[in-house]
């Protein structure tokens, strides 16, 4: 396993929409572990392929430093609810925004092994796995701010409350 770099903004690898993995070979395992060990070290929640510098469909999540999991070519089946509240991204360190995304979500993808898997996610997973989910999509999360960037210095505790 190894760190990999993390692409910064403005990186136009962040901006383009990622391929279907066609087959999920010893190759793709070593950019997911590769990708967990990179999340792992920048303590983020989350961390998708074009991030590395890969346009492949494939992100991977953990909310909790224990529980991370990897999507290859996942396919949103439904969304209910709403969440409204801030998130950053490893490639805009240091700043947050504001974003409303669903509260639960299903999904369907491919396991590191090939093999398919339905899981629901809700609150702060849902929110991770809609965030990756964009990144695949070339979307980062400042296009669908609903306030303006705040640095996370700057950030309070009230900010952090329900809404
Ligand atoms: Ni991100």
């Amino acid at each position: 396993m190894a760190i990999r770099t993390v692409r910064q903004e403005p990186d136009e690898a962040l901006h383009k929409r990622c391929k279907e993995v066609k087959e999920v070979t010893p190759r793709i395992r070593e950019l997911v572990a590769d990708m967990i060990e990179t999340m792992h070290e920048a303590n983020g929640v989350g961390l998708a392929a074009p991030q590395v510098g890969i346009l492949k469909r494939v992100f991977v999540v953990d909310t909790t430093g224990e529980d991370a999991f990897c999507c290859i070519n996942p396919e949103i089946l439904s969304e209910e609810g709403e969440q409204t509240g801030y998130e950053g991204c490893l490639s805009l360190p240091g700043y947050s925004g504001k974003v409303t995304r669903a509260m639960k979500v299903k999904i369907r993808a491919l396991n590191a092994e090939g093999e398919p898997f339905e899981m629901e996610a809700e609150e702060l997973v849902a929110r991770a796995i809609l965030h990756e989910y964009d990144h695949l999509e070339g979307i980062m999360y400042t296009e669908k701010m609903i306030c303006e960037l705040v640095r996370n210095e700057d950030l309070t505790e009230e900010d952090f409350e329900e809404e």
